[in-house]
């Protein structure tokens, strides 16, 4: 099905000319959803200076959408409808495909398709980029496009753009943040309200700050797929999301967000991309996790849906970013400042604009390989369910035995104890390769003073 009011759609309208720098730039829309929706009304509602910035009008000519009512309850009467995304991708009037439709496997055909036919693309999709990113870049770079991808990585956060053009003279150390705002919303009612995890969730679902079926969230993936963008602008590395290692809250107990708010810290589900060269080690960590964060640390104040992430350069030291991770118009803010830049792009060539990943393809570095959990180095958090507090001196003894570098071994409070639980040590480590750990835990599960499974969780200071 296909609605078609506006006659300037027509094939013999286009007209790539000397004068095309000229006429607005002509945007054709696949989804208009929560973010479809928001960038149309904004770009309605800004339509002037948004013209006034980008030097020519930015006009969305056509949409495809599976609800064409729904769709046209939006845009009105003016804008093409249509049920086919493919008809959209490769329209003859369209100059610049917007793919916020979502999923993976259509998605790529209708961007790969977009890009063959010509058309440059924004996208806010994170989970299409992690995931055949390399492929859809080297077809973009092919067909000298542009691919821009604001929106999918911390939405109204302009962390790209600060990685790619900002930051651009750094060796980048590190990336770290909390990139998504549902589990964000989870840690914080788990925090300030003592909920479970699953009373939680549940809150986050009923406020529609967490999806129906919220598995990409909750367990990690959604800022797996933002941290391994994160990683390829930070490090000039290919997308590497198949490598990263991914662990949600959804194992994340009451118990041990109380323990770490004793010790002074608070729990955030952080992605964190860092460059490593010491100890025989090179390579990237890239991995997303619960991890305790000193309650002090700007990061710890960064709660419900926001999102906040911290770059280390090597001569701007850290500079933190703080924004709305999700929604509508937010979302929209990126997906149009992406048009802007499409727009400018006229008459510019390939080695003129700025590279998809932020370096030229022939410095991308394809040796750069992700470091296998083992070699992971952070600050851990220890808890220890033991038979007798008595047992604390034991069980701090043992771990420095067994090379875990221990800093502070103190008994949780009863405060922070359910009822009817045993004692529980608490252990503070200096940064150690994460084998380590795992050999002692191991090992510390036969030791006769432990009453219980012990349980594991990182620390990140954010500094330095
Ligand atoms: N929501 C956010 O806050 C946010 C933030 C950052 C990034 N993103 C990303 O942006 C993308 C869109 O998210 P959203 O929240 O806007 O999703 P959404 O509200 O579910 O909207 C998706 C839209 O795509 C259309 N669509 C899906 N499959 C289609 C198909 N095969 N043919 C035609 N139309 C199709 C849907 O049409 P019907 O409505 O007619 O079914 C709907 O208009 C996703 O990749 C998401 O990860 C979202």
């Amino acid at each position: 099905m296909y609605r078609d009011p506006v006659p300037s759609l027509e094939a013999s309208s286009f007209q790539p000319s000397a004068a095309a720098a000229m006429r607005p730039l002509r945007v054709g829309m696949i989804g208009i959803g929560t973010v479809g929706a928001g960038t149309f009304r904004v770009l309605a509602r800004n339509q002037a200076l948004i013209a006034g910035r980008a030097g020519r009008g930015i006009e969305m000519v056509v949409v495809a959408a599976r609800n064409l009512a729904r769709a046209a309850s939006v845009v009105g009467t003016d804008v093409a409808l249509t049920n086919d995304p493919m008809l959209v991708a490769t329209h003859p009037d369209v100059d610049v495909v917007v793919e916020v439709a979502g999923g993976t496997g259509p998605a790529r055909a209708w961007v790969l398709a977009a890009i063959a036919a010509g058309k440059h693309v924004v996208t806010a999709n994170k989970a299409l980029l992690a995931t055949h990113g390399n492929e859809i870049f080297a077809a973009a770079r092919q067909h000298g496009v542009a691919v821009a991808y604001e929106g999918a990585v911390a939405v109204s956060i302009p962390i790209v753009k600060a990685l790619r053009e900002g930051l651009t003279a750094n060796r980048i150390e590190w990336v770290a943040g909390i990139i998504n705002g549902t589990t964000n919303f989870i840690l914080s009612k788990m925090e300030g309200e003592g909920l479970g995890f699953a009373q939680a969730l549940e809150q986050a679902q009923a406020l529609g700050y967490a999806e129906a079926d919220p598995t990409f969230d909750i367990e990690g993936v959604d800022a797996a797929h933002k941290i391994t963008l994160l990683a390829a602008n930070a490090f000039g590395m290919p997308v590497r999301f198949a490598d990263a290692q991914v662990e949600g809250i959804t194992r994340l107990q009451g118990l041990d967000v109380a323990c770490a708010e004793q010790l002074g810290y608070r729990i955030k589900l952080l992605g964190v991309a860092r460059r490593r060269d010491d100890q025989g080690v090179q390579g990237v960590e890239l991995r997303v996790q619960p991890a305790l964060v000193p309650a002090t640390h700007l990061m710890a104040h960064v709660n419900g849906s926001m999102n906040g992430i911290m770059v280390k350069g090597d001569a701007s030291g850290i500079t933190m970013y703080y924004g709305a991770g999700a929604g509508s118009e937010q979302t929209a803010s990126a997906v149009i400042a992406d048009l802007v830049d499409v727009a400018r792009l006229d008459g510019t060539s390939a080695a003129q604009q700025v590279p998809h990943l932020g370096f030229h393809a022939h410095a991308v570095d394809h040796n750069l390989a992700v470091l296998p959990r083992a070699a992971v180095l952070t600050r851990h958090y220890l808890r220890v369910p033991v038979h007798s507090a008595q047992q604390i001196e034991a069980v701090g003894a043992w771990l420095a035995a067994q090379h875990v570098p221990v800093l502070q071994v103190q008994l949780a409070h009863n405060k922070a104890l359910p009822p009817g639980s045993g004692p529980q040590v608490l252990v503070l480590t200096d940064a150690v390769a994460q084998a380590t750990v795992d050999l002692a835990v191991h090992a510390l599960a036969a030791h006769p003073a432990v009453a219980g499974p012990v349980v594991t969780l990182r620390v990140e200071m954010l500094e330095g």
